[in-house]
């Protein structure tokens, strides 16, 4: 694997492929690699292809109190995953080599899936996720990019966005690996202590049951966040939404849906926890 820390070295080494007709799948991360990362890293594995994981923590995206400082950096053991997975290329850039002026450059915001659901409680977050996207996109070129759903108002917004850029890029969803109780993988989830760690899956749980009562033909949305919430305050976790949304533009689910999706944001123990479920309801 080759590892570029500046974008011209990645650029020319990503011609040399083309010149080989050779297609480019890329994985972008802010590293601390886990299960769902390696995942994305094997759902853009194709003959003709090379792949690009970029690891960069991306200053733009976190809150002035959030955990930008001490989010888990993990370069080496994320270097040794990634090559015993074969990947070709990691750009893992300095904050100088993407923004060389950090205040004044441009910023990308798509208000009406940015300001909703993470949005809320993260004003800028999507801002910074947006921005830093398309300079990655801009930078790797490539034909297809892998994102997970955990995140998945990250990745309507990043579908969203190649639409409204007329970005010729294909962007594709992978279903979110979970631990063996239910908890979503996330790099976040290191922040657990033992205790929290043992609480956590009753975000997993609290879907499910919320997905048994689509099942069983409950059509009150309101009454089932209303209980979601509850079973989650119940576990000590502070509930920042739990929502039913249709899948397609996270808008408002409503009689008319035809899939929805849960989705959950809550505070465990100081650490932020998201996670999601879709649903079929036709
Ligand atoms: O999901 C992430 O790890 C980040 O939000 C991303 C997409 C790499 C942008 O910084």
């Amino acid at each position: 694997m080759i590892v570029h820390s500046n974008h011209h070295s990645l650029h020319q080494a990503l011609t040399a492929h083309r010149k080989d007709n050779l297609l480019v799948g890329f994985i972008p991360t802010m590293g601390h690699l886990h299960a769902g990362h390696i995942a994305l890293v094997r759902h853009a594995q194709r003959s003709d292809t090379v792949r690009v994981v970029s690891i960069f923590v991306n200053p733009l995206q976190f809150g002035q109190n959030e955990d930008y400082a001490r989010y888990p950096r993990t370069i080496e053991t994320d270097c040794a995953l990634l090559t015993q997975e074969g990947v070709e290329h990691l750009y893992a850039p300095s904050t100088n080599d993407l923004y060389p002026n950090i205040h004044h450059h441009t910023r990308i915001n798509i208000p009406h899936i940015g300001a909703i659901l993470c949005g809320r409680s993260r004003p800028n977050h999507f801002v910074g996720v947006a921005t830093i996207i398309v300079k990655l996109l801009n930078i790797v070129r490539p034909e297809t990019v892998f994102l997970g759903k955990k995140d998945y108002q990250q990745f309507i917004l990043i579908t969203q966005l190649v639409i409204d850029l007329c970005m010729d890029v294909k962007v594709v969803g992978v279903e979110t690996v979970r631990e063996s109780d239910g908890l979503a993988l996330s790099s976040r989830n290191a922040y657990l202590s033992p205790s929290a760690r043992r609480i956590a899956p009753v975000i997993y749980r609290t879907l499910v049951d919320t997905q048994k009562q689509l099942k069983a033909g409950e059509r009150n949305f309101t009454l089932l966040c209303a209980q979601g919430t509850k079973q989650l305050q119940n576990a000590d976790m502070t509930v920042d939404y739990y929502e039913i949304r249709n899948t397609n533009d996270l808008s408002e689910a409503n009689s008319q849906s035809t899939e929805v999706i849960i989705l959950v944001a809550v505070v465990l123990a100081q650490t932020r926890l998201i996670d999601n479920m879709i649903y079929r309801l036709t």
